[in-house]
């Protein structure tokens, strides 16, 4: 579990060489997210300065973090890299597939039966590999992350949007797709395109009701769900200072719901408290000595419009409490006119539960001033209207805050402690009667509040606010009630007004956990053998793809023309093909089936050329792969677009598919794509995506001369024997057509060839 801290003085002993020659190179003072990228280019120290925005870099992070729902393909594909070990600190966590249903000894009970094969494996792979495996029930990666692994001035990735998290300790954490991962794990660099800044000035200080979480909202409602696209989100000034830093964990965290690749603060004494706080006294003493490479260059706070390419200015001390949604995080209203919304927009006022946890919002300091305000509805002889549930960040985070009496606090209120793990914010909450689908509000202190996310109901309203609003609604029952100004009525029929929370930052005993569920790797995993049963529907080892024969793609069948928008999620749905993300032929049957036919306006409805009847897009994959008969997909524009999920590549590779040729891709699915060995190809003329038609045989002409810049030449033969020739454009440079010739990327690893 002890984190590296001799990893951690080897970024920082770079440190001032690599950052002074980039301020050399970029000509003028750096901010902190450019200081921690140049400090960690693959190349080592910088030799030109990178356009934001635009250029695309390589970078060599620090640490992987993987969560049980992805890292199942990311170590199947691991496995196959050929390595004894993983090449940077990985762990991987076990808190997605737990349920919350009736209490955490209960509720882990059962996780721990039905999904004991992916634990295990997830477990056995980890030990051999020398990976940090961190078992049910010890907590959720990003507050695990926050206490054990993140240090100021890192870059870490995660097979999880919520990986940046980690920006509460000042480091860049950014989100990615298993491939990246496995990349990363396997010795390779990662590759990003240098991100644009948005700055964020803090001034004033939280106080009364008003937490960090109302920051992140404020700033969801200001920039939208798509307003940090691309960029990284700096926090900075005197208010961001005065914040506690899982506080400013929370507020990075939420940098997801705008799209941010990342969010990060400057290295300042919160994050001493907290490292302090969980045993890193080390990396205070090696951060103390790089700190000012640990925050920008005093010139880009003092005039941040010069430096950031937006900028946004918020006063704490003016900022108001938020409730955000329904249904979007970014829909902000003040607690002050929630009155007057719900009622104009209709929504429940009743509150029907009030869940506190998530990675957004479960530390001490959560639980602890949530906690404030349920202490006072119990003196005050207040009956709670809503029900209310819990999960602990951690088990450490648990262990402490029963010492403390923050559970038995909680308990007197009537409320459910879930296991430390995601539960309800990831709809694994088995809510009574949500099933019927019944018009009702919830509020919450998570993240995401989509329609469905929770308990699966399209009409559950949930909102999303700070966990001490959550405590304050939950027990008025009421989504309207403002504890600023409004009262409580009690059981002896008298008027209470709630004072604001108060909290301890950090535990003033200290932080105590008896076992934090962490199962260290053997030191020599040689022997460790890995077990998958053969008659598993939730696990298959992989097999490694075939290399190319060397010749021309010859008689091959058009699978689908996808029209329209065809994102990773048409490709390869989520939702209940969740359970199937470690076992590719099984999730394969989920290839494509929410694309809309060309021909047909269908989705999941393609004719099979070999029948001419119409069927499922992956059963009429199956036929021609049976048959031994090549297919290619087309697309429209932004094919695959939505998310880096690498099963939306593996896929189409393993039931046979050689290409896909689209009127333009979404980067990061044509890059995986190639990793798994496909031709990932564009239409030199978009028209041509109008002359293919449904029973059309295709050859490409002149793949054997395959290069990078040079198109390559399909030949489309129509069922009247009619012929167009499509010239196809393609972005493979030589060693992504090393890994198109050795049949994928891993594979070309694991000859020890790339
Ligand atoms: Fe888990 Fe929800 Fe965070 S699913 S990792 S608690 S966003």
């Amino acid at each position: 579990m002890a984190f590296d801290i001799e990893m951690i003085e080897k970024v920082y002993a770079t440190m001032a060489e690599r950052v002074d020659k980039a301020r050399d190179l970029v000509g003028r003072p750096l901010t902190l997210s450019e200081k921690i990228l140049y400090a960690h280019l693959w190349e080592g120290v910088p030799t030109q300065a990178f356009t934001r925005g635009k250029d695309y870099v390589d970078f060599a992070p620090d640490r992987v973090a993987c969560q049980d729902a992805t890292a199942q393909m990311a170590l199947l594909q691991f496995m196959h890299a050929g390595k004894s070990k993983v090449a940077v600190p990985t762990t991987v966590h076990c808190d997605h597939l737990i349920l919350a249903k009736n209490g955490a000894k209960q509720d882990l009970e059962l996780a721990n039966k039905q999904s004991k094969e992916v634990f295990d494996f997830l477990s056995s792979v980890s030990n051999k590999y020398g990976i940090g495996f961190w078992k049910p029930g010890s907590g959720i990666i990003h507050q695990i992350v926050l206490e054990n692994y993140a240090f100021p001035g890192g870059l870490m990735i995660g097979t999880d949007s919520h990986t940046v998290n980690a920006g509460g300790l000042g480091m860049l954490a950014i989100g990615v797709g298993g491939a990246d991962a496995v990349d990363v794990m396997s010795g390779m660099s990662w590759e990003l395109k240098f991100p644009k800044l948005i700055g964020v000035k803090l001034t004033g200080k939280l106080n009364g009701w008003t937490s960090p979480k109302d920051v992140i909202l404020k700033v969801a409602d200001i920039l939208t769900v798509k307003g940090g696209t691309g960029a990284i989100v700096e926090y900075f000034g005197e208010g961001a200072e005065s914040m506690s830093c899982t506080g400013k964990g929370t507020i990075c965290n939420m940098g997801a719901e705008i799209g941010a690749t990342t969010s990060t603060f400057g290295y300042d004494d919160s994050m001493r408290r907290y490292l302090v706080a969980t045993g890193r006294q080390d990396v205070v003493n090696a951060a103390d000595k790089v700190a000012s490479y640990l925050t920008a260059d005093a010139e880009v706070y003092a005039n941040p419009e010069k430096y950031f390419d937006q900028l946004i200015e918020i006063n704490l001390s003016e900022l108001e409490p938020h409730i955000n949604g329904p249904f979007t995080p970014d829909r902000g209203t003040p607690v002050s006119k929630m009155k007057e919304e719900a009622a104009a927009n209709g929504w429940p006022i009743k509150v029907e539960w009030g869940l506190i946890g998530s990675c957004t919002n479960s530390s001490y300091e959560d639980m602890s001033r949530a906690a404030s305000i349920v202490r006072q509805a119990v003196a005050h002889g207040i009956t709670p209207k809503a029900e209310f549930g819990i999960n602990p960040g951690s088990e450490q985070i648990r262990y402490t805050i029963e010492r403390d009496g923050i559970i038995a606090d909680f308990e007197k209120m009537g409320t459910k402690v879930f296991t430390n793990a995601c539960g309800p914010c990831i709809g694994q909450w088995d809510r009574e009667g949500a099933d019927k689908q019944e018009k009702n509000t919830i509020v919450h202190s998570f993240n995401r509040n989509f329609s469905k996310r929770a308990d699966g109901n399209p009409n559950t309203h949930a909102f999303v606010t700070s966990p001490e609003m959550v405590a304050a609604l939950a027990i008025s029952g009421r989504l309207d009630f403002n504890p600023i100004t409004d009262t409580l009525i009690n059981d002896k029929g008298e008027a209470v007004k709630l004072n604001p929370p108060f909290g301890d930052e950090l535990p003033t005993k200290g932080f105590d956990v008896e076992d934090p569920g962490f199962q260290a790797p053997a030191a020599d995993g040689s022997s460790v053998e890995v077990v998958v049963s053969p008659t598993s529907d939730r696990l298959q080892l992989l097999a490694p793809f075939e290399a190319w024969d060397g010749k021309n793609i010859t008689g091959a069948k058009l699978l689908i023309k996808a029209f329209g928008k065809c994102t990773t999620d048409h490709i390869s749905m989520a939702g209940p093909w969740l359970r199937f993300r470690g076992h590719l032929d099984n999730i394969s049957n989920n290839m494509l089936i929410g694309a809309e036919n060309a021909f047909n306006g269908k989705a999941n409805s393609v004719k099979n050329q070999l029948t001419g009847a119409y069927d499922e897009v992956p059963k009429v994959q199956r036929a021609y792969k049976a048959a031994g008969i090549p297919s290619i997909v087309v697309g429209d524009h932004n094919y695959g677009e939505g998310s880096s999920r690498e099963h939306a590549a593996m896929e189409p590779r393993f039931l046979g598919v050689k290409a896909v040729l689209v009127k333009s891709f979404a980067r990061i699915h044509e890059t995986n794509l190639k990793k798994q060995g496909m031709l990932a190809l564009t239409f030199a003329n978009e028209s041509d995506y109008d002359k293919i038609k449904e029973d059309d045989t295709i050859n490409f002409l002149d793949l054997t001369e395959f290069a990078p810049g040079k198109p390559l030449t399909l030949e489309f033969i129509h069922a009247d024997g009619t012929k167009d020739i499509i010239l196809a454009n393609h972005t493979y440079n030589d060693s992504q057509i090393g890994w198109f010739i050795a049949g994928s990327a891993l594979n070309l690893i694991a000859a020890g060839k790339a």
